[in-house]
């Protein structure tokens, strides 16, 4: 081995270190969530909103053509929510607008991910892959500390 190898695979190493310490400083600094794929249960495609006390929620939410079920969301300030997605029909996409909650929506399947709202405001929730004529209307709020429903 040359030393214009050695030179390269040392290059290789600093940057591949640089690249995972940086992954695992984002994944700890914006508290990071991997969304997951759980069992399918038929339970779990009802759209609802379950309030378990102390600000922890699960919301059950069920995309169609071409909305979201439920399609508009009030919560108080610092809730902790599961939202637990499913599709009626196409695949879909929801995207949480300023959180880090970006999944599909796949007919079959329930995906899984967690935020918490720490600022009051509304947040826009969008379809993002493309799902029929109706797609670019199809959208939902999460709307946090509402003055009038608090
Ligand atoms: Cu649903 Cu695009």
């Amino acid at each position: 081995m040359d030393r214009y190898e050695l030179k390269i695979l040392g290059w290789t190493g600093i940057l591949l270190t640089i690249f995972l310490v940086a992954v695992l400083r984002g994944v700890q600094k914006y508290a990071i969530d991997v969304p997951e794929c759980i069992p399918y249960d038929d339970s779990f495609t009802e759209p609802k909103i379950v309030n378990l006390g102390d600000s922890i929620y699960q919301i059950f939410v069920s995309a169609q053509m071409w909305n979201f079920e439920p399609s508009e969301i009030y919560l108080p300030v610092g809730a902790e929510v599961d939202f637990y997605l499913s599709s009626a029909d196409v695949v879909h996409g929801f995207h949480i607008a300023d959180k880090n909650i970006n999944m599909m929506a796949v007919p079959g399947g329930i995906n899984k991910a967690s935020t918490k709202f720490t600022k009051p405001g509304i947040y826009p929730i969008v379809c993002h892959e493309y799902c029929g004529s109706g797609h670019q209307h199809m959208r939902g709020e999460i709307i946090v500390n509402h003055p009038s429903k608090k």
